[in-house]
């Protein structure tokens, strides 16, 4: 028997010894804090199911990007709401996009921020599916071409990183083949290398009027009873070139985490999606919990798991209380 020798409550008396023991940090260094941009002038549209996020018109990006620098945060990473959405998504790779025309205004307003681009059709198509649709199916080859075309696009933009998401197989090492071609060989891919057909997507699909016109994803997003599958998912990208590996969501799979920590020696990160921020907002506004405490001890946990980055709509709050 350890106790009475033993008594673990000696090292958690007060908070300065607690500070010495701990054994995660959270850093505003971890954080990335997404953004979605919209076309028009002096918009600054709250985003009903997701309080203090915003569709913002380019020039408000920029300043509520700045804002965010200053908080610390070092990226983030940006989707777009077409002005028009056609079968092939031609708004994402259009030079004059809403995505490229944001990354150039990001990169002239706020050089040192870190810009990441969404590399997907969803938001651009007129269906809502991540790629070409044929008779109901989603085709994966034809698509991989126009995702190629799309992170090109960003690139040449003057963006710092791209994250496909989409779930094509093979996207990865297609992408990484186009940029090198274009001359973006130093540029790094974020994979959304194991993403989930996911529920807690729900409130993102509001904000990036993305959401399917019919079926859902499940054809090329995970099946969420997988762990082996997720780790060949994360081991084809690293074969394709992958220079980070995302796991999305992160609250409900902090066990993926863990294992692509422990299974591959590439950076990770995380995204603690619209509905784990959504869910803990609307029961703090009904009082039935501190958010902030709640926050921090949900990015903590994303952290313990092993994600070495976060990708989250709490970062400016997150940062705010990590300054105090
Ligand atoms: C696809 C994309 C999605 C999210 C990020 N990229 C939605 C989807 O797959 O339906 C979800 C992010 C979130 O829920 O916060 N472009």
């Amino acid at each position: 028997m350890l106790f009475p020798s033993y008594r673990p409550r000696r090292v958690r008396k007060n908070e300065t010894i607690r500070r010495m023991v701990r054994e995660t940090q959270l850093s505003v260094d971890n954080l990335i804090y997404p953004m979605f941009a919209i076309h028009g002038k002096n918009v600054k549209k709250e985003i009903p199911s997701m309080p203090g996020n915003y569709q913002l018109s380019v020039e408000k990006l920029v300043k509520e990007a700045q804002a965010v620098h200053q908080l610390g945060i070092p990226a983030v990473i940006l989707f777009g709401i077409p002005k028009v959405k056609n079968a092939v998504g031609s708004g994402a790779y259009d030079e004059n996009g809403i995505i490229q025309t944001a990354v150039r205004a990001l990169k002239d307003g706020v050089p040192d921020l870190m810009v990441i681009t969404d590399v997907c059709l969803c938001e651009y198509t007129d269906h809502g599916h991540c790629g070409i649709v044929e008779n109901g199916e989603i085709l994966n080859d034809p698509t991989l071409e126009l995702l190629a075309r799309e992170a090109v696009s960003h690139a040449r933009a003057g963006a710092d990183m791209v994250a496909p998401s989409d779930m094509m197989d093979g996207r990865v090492g297609v992408i990484r083949e186009a940029l090198d071609e274009d001359g973006h060989d130093e540029i790094p891919i974020m994979s959304y290398a194991i993403k989930y057909a996911s529920g807690f997507y729900g409130p993102f699909r509001d904000a990036a009027e993305s959401t399917p016109e019919f079926g859902d994803r499940g054809s090329h997003q995970m099946d969420p009873a997988n762990t082996r599958e997720a780790m060949r998912e994360a081991e084809m990208d690293v074969a394709e070139g992958a220079d980070i590996l995302m796991v999305k969501p992160a609250l409900p799979y902090l066990d993926i985490i863990y294992r692509v920590k422990e299974e591959f020696d590439l950076p990770v990160a995380a995204y603690n999606v619209s509905g784990e921020f959504s869910m803990i907002k609307a029961a703090a506004r009904q009082g039935w919990l501190d958010e902030e405490r709640v926050m921090m001890e949900s990015l903590m946990a994303i952290r313990r798991a092993g994600a070495d980055m976060i990708l989250t709509y709490w970062a400016k709050e997150a940062a705010r209380v990590l300054q105090r």
